[in-house]
């Protein structure tokens, strides 16, 4: 960190080239390019690949409401699409939504979930990978990002990979890179990621195995000792996530259960905060599986610090709000 700063090149420097070329070797990927957010990276994608006005992209409503606005920034028009009880897109409902002006799909591997699956590749338009909750997943010996040939993240804050603010899209297609570097000059308004940022992300990227397999092993100890029925969204998806997040199924009252947990000082969230279906006027019956599991989402923490003392505690903690059928 201190080289960076004496460097002087605190712009474009050299821990962001290394920052790249990391990123995408661990991913297996040819090129990176250091976005200022990852709204930016899936807009430079989308541009790359010719979409804008008249155009239509999928989207899941089972996610932020940045992949919605980053669609409408370049004057496409976002088309939602239900998930199904893991909470991934499946080739049978996008193909619900595809009509002639369907000109890509962005594909959320939510959660930490990857949710590439069989059919996706026949639908033959082209599928963006959004791995920002997922850098890492690795399912069958394939990580999340590397199914097609676009994916970007995001190392927003919040994120597995949280250095504040930052995003990177990936490609293996050389042409469209090069035109990728080209558009980024011409709009002027898509911001780089910093060398300072990269710096942190350099250092970070060497332990990111160990905070994963820290998630994996936290998240071994409350599928073994909480509720099954709590648990039965993890069953489904357990060995195909770097668990973003740990969510559990409850019919419980969220407010309720919200305040229950904070009486502990344990802080549980919705995992996203709204469906986009709803922010967009859409009605709950058109997204049936969405609409189900945001109403029954409660994730836990399941943040690599955690100490095995923390883990045990939330274990009781839902135990007794079990028992008290309060989740
Ligand atoms: C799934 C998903 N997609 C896209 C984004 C947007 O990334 P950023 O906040 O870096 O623009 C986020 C994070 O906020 C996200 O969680």
């Amino acid at each position: 960190m201190a080289n960076t700063l004496k460097s002087g090149l605190l712009s474009r420097g050299k821990n962001m080239v290394e920052f790249e070329e990391e990123m995408a070797a661990y991913l297996g990927k040819k090129h990176a390019l250091f976005t200022g957010n990852g709204t930016q990276a899936q807009m430079l994608l989308l541009r790359s690949l010719g979409i804008g006005e008249g155009d239509e992209v999928i989207l899941p409503t089972y996610v932020c409401d940045k992949v919605w606005k980053g669609i409408e920034a370049v004057g496409a028009q976002p088309v939602l699409c239900d998930v199904d009880s893991k909470g991934c897109m499946t080739a049978d409902e996008i193909s619900r939504k595809i009509t002639p002006n369907t000109k890509a799909i962005i594909l959320v591997h939510i959660f930490g979930i990857n949710s590439w699956s069989d059919g996706l590749a026949q639908l033959n338009i082209p599928i963006i990978e959004d791995i920002c909750q997922s850098f890492g997943s690795l399912y069958a010996d394939q990580k999340t990002g590397t199914f097609t040939s676009y994916a970007f993240t995001s190392f927003h804050g919040t994120k597995a990979m949280g250095l504040g603010e930052g995003g990177m899209l990936f490609t293996d297609d050389t042409a469209l890179f090069e035109r990728i570097i080209q558009l980024k000059s011409e709009l002027g308004f898509i911001t780089s990621g910093t060398d300072i940022i990269a710096a942190l992300g350099v250092s970070q990227l060497q332990r990111y195995d160990e905070g994963l397999m820290r998630r994996k092993e936290i998240a071994a100890s409350y599928f073994e000792k909480i509720d099954s029925v709590l648990n039965s969204w993890i069953a489904e998806i357990r060995d195909r996530s770097m668990f973003f997040r740990y969510v559990l199924k409850s019919q419980g009252e969220w407010e309720h259960i919200r305040e229950s947990y904070l009486e502990y000082g344990v802080h549980v969230r919705k995992g996203v905060d709204s469906l986009l279906h709803r922010q967009y006027g859409f009605s709950d019956v058109e997204f049936p599986n969405a609409t189900q599991l945001f109403e029954q989402a409660v994730s836990i923490p399941i943040l690599p610090q955690l100490t095995d003392e923390q883990v045990n505690s939330i274990i009781e903690i839902t135990h007794d709000l079990k028992e008290k059928r309060i989740l």
